[in-house]
């Protein structure tokens, strides 16, 4: 699969700061991102909105299929709106999280996205963030980064970033549901989550945001990508 533009895929566990990571690099080398994430939330969001179980693989697949989806940046602020609807607090929230990782284990919901996700390579060039960019979706791509933490520190991130939004959680119960994903994502037979062949292991438990972008970024130049 030859792609039109260079990318750089960012793949690994869930709290290990792709998200963050990705956003930061996108804007600094001014390519376009995908946050293949989102399209899964989306994909649980819609289904629990429609009264669709989410374990109804082929009703899944039609909902991912037909997603009315537009992501719209204005300010450096991305906004994502589901049949008009600004959703993207909604499917930022522990509930659609794990409704997601339940429906991205489905082969047709992934077939459903896969073309979809293609779609955002575009000149000058992507930043892919998610489980299976590097393996499944770009596997051609000329720099690939597997960004991991360890689960206790993962699991603390979190809790600031919702206690930051104002949520209350605990620590134990974030631990458990990141070690519930972890294995779910890592487990299922399609796509599970493992680093690419030829990815750049990172494991970002000691490094602070700026020290791993300055990390990828050495990376990129030194590839003559960016
Ligand atoms: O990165 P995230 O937390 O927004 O992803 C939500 C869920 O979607 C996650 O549990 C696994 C799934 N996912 C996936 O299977 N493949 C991707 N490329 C991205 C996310």
């Amino acid at each position: 699969m030859m792609t039109v533009a260079p990318v750089l895929t960012i793949d690994g566990p869930g709290g290990a700061g792709k998200g963050t990571i990705s956003r930061m690099i996108a804007e600094h080398v001014g390519w376009h991102l995908l946050d293949s994430g989102a399209l899964y939330r989306l994909t649980a969001l819609s289904a629990i909105r429609n009264g669709v179980a989410v374990d109804d693989a082929q009703a899944l697949s039609l909902q991912a299929q037909n997603l009315d989806v537009v992501f719209v940046v204005e300010e450096g602020v991305m906004q994502i709106l589901l049949e008009s609807d600004d959703v993207t607090t909604a499917i930022r929230s522990e509930s659609v999280g794990n409704a997601a990782s339940q429906v991205a284990a489905l082969p047709p919901v992934r077939a459903a996205l896969l073309q979809r996700q293609r779609d955002f390579c575009k000149t000058p060039g992507l930043v892919a963030d998610g489980r299976d960019m590097g393996t499944v979706v770009f596997p051609d791509a000329p720099l690939k980064i597997y960004l991991t933490a360890s689960a206790e520190e993962r699991a603390r991130r979190r809790l600031l970033q919702l206690q930051q939004a104002g949520e209350d959680a605990r620590l134990s119960t974030l631990l458990e549901e990141i070690q519930a994903r972890d294995a779910r994502d890592m487990q299922r037979s399609v796509a599970p989550l493992k680093p690419a062949e030829d990815a750049v292991e990172l494991d970002t438990t000691q490094l602070d945001i700026p020290e791993v972008v300055e990390r990828i970024e050495a990376l990129l130049a030194e590839r003559k990508l960016a």
